[in-house]
């Protein structure tokens, strides 16, 4: 097949390079497109464009595939941990067993946040969202780390920030957690792990079932990438002005906070709540959603790149059994969520437009079961992906060619008013 593509505009024909990437991908380039026809390409919602090349996470939307650094989802989250999950996609290859404990201490030893964080927690009302407090906080911490806010990081200073960051944001999302419930922080214990040190830090119980922490570990691991999705291009929008990285990575905790993207798990367990306490039918459930009048949706189903069951979403749906198993727990929110999933996977609005479980559908089932309350979940997404939002950070200041990202648009407002002045309007 050719590697040129031919555009034909009026009586002018161009040839474009087409990129192939390693998973067989192919993609029209079109950067000289602008300069050498005078257009530009149209896309809202971004729905075909690659904003970039990456070697971090591989998705195939038709086939269900995810993959870290070319490591099946399916393999890491069986056999990885979070953090081992996390050097993985910053530094492009799996740690040695020194390399994983010399992570492990440095970030443990971020176990603290400035005095001044802490006051600015316990400003906030007991009622606000702990978004709200870690967005804030996230950003505040760049007039803490003035070290960390030049233009441009030194490959040491960038290891510090990643270590510094995966460490903070842990105590930062367990201390607004204790302030929203009135009481007082609990210090981080670098001698637990990393899931089990944050469960300590929020309920200052030490003894961690091993069980619970591997099941936050494993939904973190599904979490941590997920290649250009919205968060993740807007921690590359903001990098990409060369803002430092603090503020970079607090656009990404905002795009993550709505209900469309990370939002959506605090989402989903409202609308199951909201199932089971109006005593409606599943169908009936569906139906409404289904109504084009009404602008509510089915949570935590639907995606814009999988076109087919979500890989996260079945790891997630058979942890729930064995969580709750495990913990000798039962959630009728679980029957609730499996129910509504078998009737909508029958449904011809649903099968028609390929709208399948997401990632979200399930995983607040399994942080309630592990005692999360439901305005932390998508804290804990946050924490999930923050080293994604990293590696794609790192990975867009390292790459040769470097630009500030700015799209362009097509302008279809008015083209000639005349001022008129405020008495004669
Ligand atoms: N419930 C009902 N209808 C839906 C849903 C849903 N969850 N998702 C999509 N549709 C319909 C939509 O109405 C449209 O129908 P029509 O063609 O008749 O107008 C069609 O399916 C295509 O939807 P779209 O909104 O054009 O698709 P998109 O790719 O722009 O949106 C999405 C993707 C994830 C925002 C959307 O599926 C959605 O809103 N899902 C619910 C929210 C959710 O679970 N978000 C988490 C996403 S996964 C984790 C993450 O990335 O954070």
């Amino acid at each position: 097949m050719s590697d040129k593509a031919k555009l034909v505009l009026g009586d002018k024909t161009i040839e474009l390079p087409v990129f192939t990437g390693t998973e067989g991908e192919k993609a029209i380039d079109i950067t000289k497109l602008r300069a050498e026809t005078g257009y530009v390409t149209l896309d809202s919602g971004y729905m075909n464009t690659g904003a970039c090349t990456s070697a971090i996470t591989f998705l195939d939307g038709e086939q269900g595939i995810l993959k870290y650094r070319g490591y099946s989802i399916e393999e890491i989250a069986e056999k990885s941990s979070f953090l081992e999950a996390s050097y993985l996609v910053f530094y492009g290859k799996l740690p040695t067993a020194t390399e994983l404990k010399t992570f492990e201490d440095r970030i443990a030893a971020f176990d603290d946040v400035p005095e001044g964080i802490k006051t600015m927690i316990k400003a906030f009302p007991k009622d606000a969202h702990p978004m709200a407090v870690l967005s804030a906080n996230m950003v505040s911490l760049s007039a803490f780390h003035h070290d960390l806010c030049a233009q441009d990081l030194t490959p040491p200073q960038k290891d510090q920030a990643i270590a510094q960051l995966m460490g903070q944001l842990k105590v930062m999302a367990a201390y607004a957690f204790r302030h929203s419930q009135g009481k007082d922080f609990v210090k981080s214990d670098r001698s637990l792990d990393y899931c089990s040190d944050f469960i300590h830090m929020m309920t200052g119980n030490k003894n961690v079932k091993k069980e619970v922490a591997k099941a936050l570990d494993v939904l973190l691991i599904l979490h941590v990438d997920h290649e250009q999705n919205c968060s993740t291009s807007s921690v590359r929008l903001v990098g990409s002005s060369k803002a430092n990285i603090f503020a970079t990575i607090s656009a990404g905790v905002d795009a993550l906070w709505g209900p469309l993207h990370g939002g959506a798990n605090q989402a989903v367990l409202e609308m199951l709540e909201e199932i089971k306490g109006s005593g409606k039918s599943y169908q009936q459930f569906l139906d409404e959603v289904k109504d084009k009048n009404s602008s509510s949706r089915l949570m935590g189903f639907g995606h814009r790149v999988y076109k087919n069951f979500d890989p996260r979403a079945k790891i997630i749906k058979k942890a729930c059994d064995s969580v709750l198993a495990t913990l000798g727990a039962q959630d009728s929110l679980l029957d609730i969520a499996k129910g509504l999933e078998e009737v909508a996977l029958k449904d011809e609005y649903f099968v028609s437009r390929k709208l399948y479980p997401n990632v979200d559908f399930y995983s607040g089932i399994i942080y309630r079961a592990l005692g999360i309350p439901t305005n932390m979940f998508t804290v804990m997404f946050a924490m999930g992906r923050l080293p994604g939002w990293l590696a794609q950070w790192k990975e867009m200041v390292e790459q040769p060619g470097f630009k500030i990202c700015r799209p362009r648009q097509i302008y279809t407002g008015d083209t000639k008013n005349t001022y008129k002045d405020l008495k004669s309007r």
